[in-house]
């Protein structure tokens, strides 16, 4: 995947730039549109043969990085793709912060194939890998955080989206006297966020959508933390889906292993509108300057990226 890292890099930003023009426009079909055109364009010209394992929806209903799609003009590396062209429409439309482009690769066969739907998931740092169970209640994940991080419970300082689905959660979290940090959209930037040093986050928890899932999953295994998830379909033709895309026990814990399955991967995002790891797109000059991040899982080594493109220019 090494070798890939700095061509994905210019996927995120150029996808990135092509949404610059709809940020604020209220029309999420336009934001969409573009920063997807814009990915599959410069993914195409990449020499691997890679498959969308997460994309933007089947075939009939999403024209463009469906899953299945086959992207590249071929070559030695095989390899399941991840994309999100944009991770909050919403914000992005609405002028808000949190948005980015983001792409997660690994070996092909390597990432689960998620339907589109909502999964519980929790995700820690290296101190407290191998420690939570997404079953064990939630109480008992925040003591175990504290110990292998050697900090008091009233320290330990949780990510959850705010969304009156967690409002129990929310609760319990703040009787035990940890802290909740509510942030409105975009879990897969919250999730990385518990691995990097710095930043006081502990435990990313909550459910949201199960693509972002795998790809906020691929940047924890990048950075050397935990994360696990469940899938939560909410009727039989969703538990179906499940199946058909090879997820036998519906009901089971996915592991780790199970949603990302080697270390041979990476993890690409820039930001469209500024977030907690990187700014969004600024205009200096008669340029665009992007950030972003790259995260190699071979290395463990997470990289900032700033770049500048003129803004005339095609990128
Ligand atoms: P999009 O990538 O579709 O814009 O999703 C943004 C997001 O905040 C995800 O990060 C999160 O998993 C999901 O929405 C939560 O869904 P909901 O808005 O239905 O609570």
């Amino acid at each position: 995947m090494q070798s890939l890292l700095l061509n994905f890099l210019k996927v995120t930003e150029s996808a990135a730039i092509a949404a610059i023009p709809w940020v604020g426009s209220g029309d999420e079909n336009a934001a969409d549109g573009a920063a997807t055109n814009e990915m599959r364009k410069t993914l195409n010209k990449m020499k691997m043969n890679g498959t969308v394992v997460i994309g933007e929806g089947e075939i009939d209903e999403a024209p463009m990085l469906y899953i299945g799609e086959r992207l590249g003009i071929g070559g030695n590396h095989e390899v399941d793709i991840a994309v999100d062209p944009i991770e909050g429409t919403t914000p992005t439309v609405n002028g808000q912060g949190n948005a980015i482009t983001v792409i997660a690769a690994a070996k092909k066969g390597t990432l689960l194939h998620a339907p589109d739907m909502y999964m519980k998931k929790i995700a820690v740092g290296p101190k407290a890998k191998g420690k939570v169970h997404l079953d064990a209640p939630i109480e008992e994940n925040i003591r175990v955080v504290a110990e292998a991080t050697g900090k008091k419970v009233q320290d330990i300082h949780i990510l959850i989206q705010d969304r009156p689905r967690h409002k129990e959660y929310i609760n319990r979290i703040r009787q035990t006297g940890a802290k909740v940090h509510l942030f409105n959209e975009g879990d897969v930037i919250y999730s990385a966020a518990t691995c990097i040093e710095g930043l006081g986050i502990d435990m990313f928890f909550g459910i949201g959508g199960a693509p972002e899932g795998v790809l906020g999953a691929v940047a924890v295994r990048c950075l050397g933390g935990e994360m696990q998830a469940k899938l939560l379909p909410r009727n039989d033709e969703e538990r179906n889906r499940c199946r058909e895309m090879g997820i036998t026990d519906v009901d089971s814990v996915l592991t780790h292993e199970q949603l990302v399955a080697t270390d041979d991967c990476a993890f690409v995002a820039t930001g469209i509108t500024d977030n907690l790891l990187v700014k969004g797109i600024e205009t200096e000059d008669a340029n665009y300057v992007t950030h972003s991040i790259l995260i190699n899982g071979l290395e463990k080594q997470l990289r900032y990226v700033k770049s500048t493109y003129p803004i005339l220019a095609n990128v």
